[in-house]
């Protein structure tokens, strides 16, 4: 009985939490004419289960009484069938059903027109284990950036979805969502966000060790805000400190000293319990303007902008990039970071270098 009880407690306290609108990834509060839209739906669901619920629910409670065994000594009236009531239980569920799949297929074949009375951005989104890639594929803007997306507000945001390795889900419960990153399958939605603003979005599709922690923000900015972005996204970071990648640049300083073994130290390590050597850091992270390109990882060409790190789990503060660095699976389980064997003096080096790419 007491454990009946504390799972009773458990699911009320369970309860209470899941209708707080004001929580940051609440499908409750939406800010976008597609969260709307879903939000609408869920509650002509909602009624209509409600309904169902009170019905039969009065239905059973009024046959446990009506019809229960009155004494020791008495057999209850035995019946069996009874044709109006099976005509009737097999007729409401249609009309039920007919009432919930209309709004739902018309506003299925609703959304799958791009509205085109207002200006569009092209976005592709793809899903790594466990972060996120966002390529602006429009030829006036033309930037790459990971884990953070950017995007002015009343503009329709058309994002193409894609996975290389497992499905993952697209989801800003704010705006949109969920739709699936299929491997081999692209897919595609749309969204608008109302009004500028910080939107918390996650992975919503069980995808490894660290599905959890494969979450990501959206910036909605006006458009001004969202120009000056992509101004500062298309610049390649910190000129002054690609130069130092090379060996025979004459440079000093701690993030320059960062910048040349970022672009060519080479490490032995350990990624998810097997051994392996000669890794580089930019072998796996681009920095844009330096000769090498790597694509494992995300694109750090503005890392230092970003208010994150590790797919919007840790604030990016000097401290958190330090203990990432020093030994990424402690900060995230089964990541393919590997820890590496550093000198002393190397992680502080790094991250000076990757505090000046703004
Ligand atoms: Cu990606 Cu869950």
């Amino acid at each position: 009985m007491r454990i009946l009880k504390i799972v009773f407690a458990t699911m009320l306290l369970g309860l209470s939490l899941a209708c707080t609108p004001e929580h940051l990834q609440s499908t409750f509060d939406p800010k976008g004419p597609i969260a709307r839209d879903q939000g609408y739906l869920f509650e002509i669901l909602f009624w209509a289960m409600a309904a169902v619920f009170v019905v039969v629910q009065t239905g059973l409670v009024y046959t446990i009484i009506r019809y229960r065994r009155k004494s020791e000594n008495e057999l209850p009236k035995q019946v069996h069938g009874h044709d109006k009531l099976e005509i009737a239980w097999t007729i409401a569920p249609i009309f039920v059903l007919a009432a919930v799949a209309i709004p739902t297929v018309s506003m299925i074949f609703e959304h799958d027109d791009i509205p085109t009375n207002k200006p569009k951005i092209e976005v592709i989104a793809e899903g790594y284990q466990w972060w996120w890639g966002f390529e602006y594929t429009d030829e006036n803007i033309n930037v790459i950036t990971a884990n953070e997306l950017h995007i002015p507000t009343d503009t329709v945001i058309n994002v193409s979805l894609k996975s290389e390795n497992v499905i993952h889900s697209f989801w800003i419960p704010k705006l949109a969502g969920k739709m699936d990153l299929v491997p081999n399958n692209n897919n595609s939605m749309w969204f608008i966000a109302d009004e500028p603003g910080e939107y918390y979005a996650q992975c919503a599709e069980y995808c490894g060790t660290s599905h959890a922690n494969m979450k990501f923000k959206v910036y909605v900015h006006d458009q001004a805000g969202f120009d000056e972005w992509v101004e500062n996204e298309q610049k390649s970071a910190n000129a002054s400190l690609i130069e130092c990648t090379s060996a025979d640049a004459n440079c000093s300083g701690l993030a320059a000293k960062g910048a040349y073994i970022f672009a060519n130290k080479k490490f032995s390590g350990v990624i998810r319990g097997q051994q392996v050597d000669n890794q580089m850091c930019a072998a796996c992270h681009t920095v844009a303007g330096m000769k090498i390109r790597g694509n494992a990882g995300p694109v750090l060409t503005h890392i230092a902008s970003r208010t994150t790190i590790a797919s919007g789990i840790y604030d990016n503060t000097e401290e958190n990039l330090t203990s990432w660095i020093t030994d990424p699976k402690n900060m995230k389980p089964g990541v393919y970071m590997p820890t590496l064997n550093f000198e002393e003096g190397d992680v502080e080096a790094l991250v000076a270098y990757l505090q000046t790419l703004r």
